[in-house]
């Protein structure tokens, strides 16, 4: 299939509506790491998988060894263009997402979309414009909101239980030093690759190893690197749990301080937001060390007046803080040290201890909820809504970092006001022929 015959073709179809008893059939696009994982998982919740699609060929081997009787395709077009299929889920880079969410939902397919949502944050807000109008049900893939423990660390929190939530933390450390990814040499693509439709609306560049699989995440053209790869399941549970909508204001700093593998995305960065919620929110990457972050070794920390949350893949626990039970300095001869010692001896803890075990991600829980919310068109427990905000949340965070700006963000306007270097990173032109469907 040449470029010009790929923007030529449509993909118009009505929606199918699956009866209530009818197995969902579902068209898979990217069978990679991740697209393999979901084709089991899709497989494991009753769905049938219809339709597989993949510009490797190795991996569209192997994906449609495990889905018998599934169509194969290179292009994912021709794949939209079959009426059958309810609904296609779609774990491609994430350069790729928005092009092939905006045609499924042409197509008239509800999509299970894999976080981060999209590669800038206009590719976002068309997703979700896009959707609304063409009433689908997606599925975002940030899984822990489709996690029973998750969801109650959640509650939790916004009951009140650890109090005033002053400051969040969330960390993402691993230590690559020395090497990271290696320097790899330029080579010939491998002849099962359509590299130049695996890079798509991406800049024409020559085949690296490094850019292909799993490791495009550590280039800009491709990802938005750590933070919207493993840092955007943190700062969704941030804004669930606190109930935010976007950052009013945004800093980084950070930069490749030790690796020399010719990456893009920094091996070290700090990340803060403010929400304008009372609540400082923070995101840390470590890629040269990973001593975890706190003694819990928590990826996310909630600190509340009355209690520390912190969240784990596996656990979350409630550590009590001592507050005193009456004001600190009274009349009196403040620098006394028996005083303080006697302030600091009324402290009592203001909460109960608390630990629960589970699991934060959810996949398969996710799965089954996307699959049910097909067939009811309930909103799944990951929505568009909420996973453009988050990703977007995490892309202004890259943004910040490379405008080195404390930049404010106008979130009714999904605009930097009067900043036009950041705003001109709130999207990029797409390589011809290549074009997001209005
Ligand atoms: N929710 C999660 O926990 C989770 C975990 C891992 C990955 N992901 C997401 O899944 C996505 C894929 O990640 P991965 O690790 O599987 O990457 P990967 O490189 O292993 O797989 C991507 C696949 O997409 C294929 N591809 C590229 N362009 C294509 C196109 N135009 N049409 C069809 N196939 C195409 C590639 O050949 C490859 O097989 C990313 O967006 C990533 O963020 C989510």
């Amino acid at each position: 299939m040449t470029r010009r015959g790929f923007t030529a073709l449509t993909a118009f179809s009505a929606a199918r509506v699956a009866g209530a008893n009818e197995r969902i059939r579902a068209g898979f696009i990217g069978m990679g790491a991740r697209g393999d994982r979901l084709l089991d998982l899709f497989l494991a919740a009753g769905a049938e998988a219809a339709a597989v699609c993949d510009v490797y060929g190795p991996h569209l081997d192997f994906a449609a060894s495990k889905a018998k009787g599934a169509r194969r395709f290179k292009d994912y077009r021709l794949m939209l263009d079959d009426p059958s299929l309810d609904a296609v889920v779609i774990a491609t880079p994430d350069h790729w997402h928005a092009l092939q969410f905006l045609h499924a939902c042409q197509a008239g397919k509800d999509v299970y979309v894999e976080k981060p949502l999209s590669l800038t944050v206009a590719e976002g807000r068309q997703m979700v414009e896009a959707a609304g109008r063409a009433r689908r049900v997606v599925q975002v893939g940030t899984q822990r909101r489709s996690s029973a423990m998750v969801r109650e660390a959640v509650e939790f929190i916004r009951a009140g239980g650890i109090g005033r939530v002053t400051a969040v933390r969330a960390c993402d450390n691993l230590n690559e030093w020395p090497l990271g990814i290696g320097k790899q040499p330029g080579a010939a693509p491998p002849p099962e690759l359509d590299w130049d439709l695996w890079l798509g609306p991406a800049p024409a560049v020559p085949y690296n190893p490094n850019r292909g699989w799993y490791n495009y995440r550590w280039f800009r053209d491709y990802s938005g690197g750590q933070l919207t790869n493993n840092g955007i399941h943190l700062v969704d549970v941030v804004r669930w749990a606190l109930d935010l909508g976007y950052p009013r204001r945004i800093a980084a700093m950070g930069g490749i301080y030790a690796i020399d593998d010719g990456r893009e995305i920094p091996d070290t960065l700090e990340v803060l937001w403010d929400f304008g919620a009372g609540a400082l929110v923070s995101f840390t990457q470590y890629n040269a060390n990973d001593a975890p972050a706190n003694a819990q070794g928590a990826d996310l920390e909630f600190r509340g007046a009355k209690a520390t949350l912190y969240l784990r893949p596996d656990r979350f626990e409630v550590v009590p803080q001592r507050v005193a039970g009456r004001v600190r300095y009274r009349p009196g001869p403040l620098h006394r040290e028996d005083t303080r010692a006697a302030w600091m001896a009324s402290r009592k803890p203001a909460a109960a201890p608390k630990l629960v075990r589970g699991t934060a991600t959810a996949d398969l829980e996710h799965v089954r909820n996307f699959l049910e919310c097909v067939r009811s068109r309930r909103e799944p427990n990951a929505p568009i809504l909420e996973g453009h905000l988050s990703t977007a949340t995490c892309l202004l965070g890259n943004i910040a970092l490379r405008t080195g700006a404390m930049l404010e963000w106008d979130g009714a306007r999904e605009r930097f006001p009067g900043h036009d270097a950041a705003n001109r990173l709130l999207d990029y032109q797409y390589r011809a022929p290549f074009t997001r469907p209005s």
